[in-house]
């Protein structure tokens, strides 16, 4: 696991969009895509090089993280919505080439277990792209996920629906369950990169990178894959034991490593 502390959210959405960018430019490519407020940044990067820099998604295929079960595709908070506004909707992706769980499907385990299927049928994911909650989620796995879980369903704590209340207009209308792909699922992907800003995720940032691999923590199972990438800004970073270390590494790295 590599720990990269950045000035700024800005600069971790750059660092994010540079190594996305990279992949896409070589060829065909799987993006696994987080909604939420913490990426948007590195989306916003990757339209404005799109726009610029003529970089094309065309040749890429995304699959989103998980979905609210009980809202249907169309309405704005849905995560097929979100993404679409956010960003797959502003660049070049083909049509069909971003997929989503149904938060509508009748029979929830088969949406999962289809999901799962497609994944795989695409070669898996390339780069993960990953927000954490603040209880330390990833994907929608609450704490008590088992760490080697597949897509399935999963009821939000309350902390969870408070924080993302402020996308309704009441925590109420928050649904109380989801579909998530399981943090077996995420660690298939073949790198996983975690952006984290701002103070309020400090904790879980420092509970997942040098706390215990354990269930209580759902995010400490990046500890467990062999390509992950941490951006963190300082705010994010604060709680970390061993910030030093992370800065002076990343400082003394050879540039062609690359991340
Ligand atoms: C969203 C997702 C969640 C978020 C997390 C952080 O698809 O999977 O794990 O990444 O809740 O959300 P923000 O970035 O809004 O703080």
């Amino acid at each position: 696991m590599e720990i990269i502390i950045l000035a700024t959210p800005a600069v971790v959405a750059r660092t994010a969009a540079d190594v996305i960018e990279q992949q896409v430019r070589r060829g065909p490519t799987v993006l696994g895509l987080a909604t939420g407020s913490t990426p948007l940044h590195t989306y916003l990067e990757l339209i404005e090089r799109h726009r610029e820099d003529g970089l094309s998604f065309s040749q890429t295929q995304a699959f989103l993280l998980d979905e609210y079960v009980g809202l249907p595709t169309a309405h704005p908070q849905s995560y097929h919505s979100v993404i679409r506004a956010e960003f797959t909707g502003k660049v070049d992706f083909r049509p069909g080439s971003v997929h989503g769980l149904n938060g509508m499907a009748d029979n929830a385990e088969a949406e999962a277990s289809e999901y799962e299927s497609h994944i795989l049928a695409a070669g898996g994911v390339d780069i993960q792209i990953l927000g954490i909650g603040t209880d330390g989620h990833l994907g929608f796995n609450e704490p008590m996920s088992s760490l080697s879980s597949r897509t399935r369903i999963k009821t939000l704590t309350h902390q969870t629906r408070q924080d993302n209340a402020r996308f309704f207009t009441h925590v109420d209308e928050v649904p109380n369950h989801v579909l998530t792909q399981g943090l077996g699922t995420i660690r298939e992907a073949r790198h996983l990169l975690l952006l984290a800003t701002g103070n309020a995720k400090a904790e879980a940032v420092a509970a997942a990178v040098e706390g215990p691999v354990a269930a209580i923590c759902p995010a400490s199972a990046l500890q467990l894959h062999p390509h992950v990438s941490v951006l963190v800004d300082e705010a994010a970073a604060s709680q970390l034991a061993h910030r030093e270390y992370y800065s002076d590494t990343y400082g003394r790295k050879p540039a062609w490593q690359g991340l």
